[in-house]
């Protein structure tokens, strides 16, 4: 049988096969699901999207229909983040915000690896409905809320000026670039998850401008980015009157910018 479900999955151009196989195998709940869980994979479909979840810093989050699949690379956001407010606060505790959540991958792994450390509070918005249905059921974990909204305007008024840290994996793809994007996440992820404007870094300027009014003294914003658009996003966030850094890492092809407010801010 895997065989053979391997051999459909290779026919598709699915890469890893046998891995794949083996997902949907420990997946399905009989023949028939198991079939239509191959055929819905070799038509195209990602295949965190067939199986309800993704892996993400070691743990399974649920992912929706039409909701962005989170990617490996963002595992590099999720680390720096807890490296930042550990500085910042090494025993917290900690009020972690996580703006664009999309299924909320980010911001659970930061808070779930912090709560082993001392008390954690996570926020996360998104402006998809799907993404904030997707997110609350992996939100809830790790006992955090969801909001509905534009950026910022999803939060609550009492936030403000008390974020320790603030992660966001905006959509960074320049618009004229999502038609060279791969069908999986062209046809399957929608496009206000992929969209970033005329050269990708639309949402974070948005997002660098307003972090001030968010942040707690100390606090640090953390946007991903590519390494390409790193210094269009490092100049948001000093306009928006923080101290910029850029850090890279070339096995996850991630690159992050973390901005930090003065402590006396
Ligand atoms: C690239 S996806 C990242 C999702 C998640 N952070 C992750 O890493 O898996 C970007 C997310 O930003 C959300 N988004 C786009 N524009 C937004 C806005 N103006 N306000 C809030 N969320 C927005 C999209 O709905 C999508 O879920």
């Amino acid at each position: 049988m895997r065989a053979s479900i391997a051999g459909r999955l290779r026919a598709a151009g699915c890469v890893f096969a046998e891995d794949e196989a083996d997902l949907l195998i420990a997946a399905a709940s009989g023949p028939e699901q198991l079939d239509d869980m191959v055929q819905r994979r070799a038509a195209g479909l990602p295949l965190e999207h067939v199986v309800g979840w993704a892996e993400f810093c070691g743990l399974r989050i649920a992912v929706g229909p039409g909701v962005f699949v989170p990617r490996r690379r963002s595992e590099f956001l999720a680390g720096q983040a807890i490296a930042a407010v550990r500085q910042s606060a090494p025993s917290g505790p900690w009020l972690v915000v996580d703006l664009c959540c999309g299924s909320g991958a980010v911001g659970v792994a930061v808070a779930a690896r912090l709560s082993t450390l001392g008390p954690v509070e996570l926020h996360a918005a998104d402006i998809d409905p799907a993404a904030v249905q997707c997110a609350q059921a992996n939100v809830a974990t790790v006992g955090g809320t969801v909001y509905q909204g534009d950026l910022y305007d999803a939060l609550p008024a009492g936030l403000a000026g008390r974020v320790g840290v603030l992660v966001v994996n905006a959509p960074y793809v320049p618009t004229g670039e999502i038609a060279l994007m791969p069908p999986e996440a062209r046809l399957h992820e929608p496009l206000v998850a992929l969209d970033g404007g005329p050269d990708g870094v639309m949402l974070h300027r948005r997002v660098a401008a307003a972090a001030p009014d968010w942040l707690a003294a100390g606090g640090c914003l953390l946007i991903e980015t590519s390494e390409r658009q790193s210094q269009q996003t490092a100049a948001a966030m000093t306009a928006a009157g923080l101290t910029a850094a850029v850090s890279a890492d070339e096995e996850l092809d991630a690159t992050v910018v973390i901005g930090t407010l003065a402590d006396g801010a």
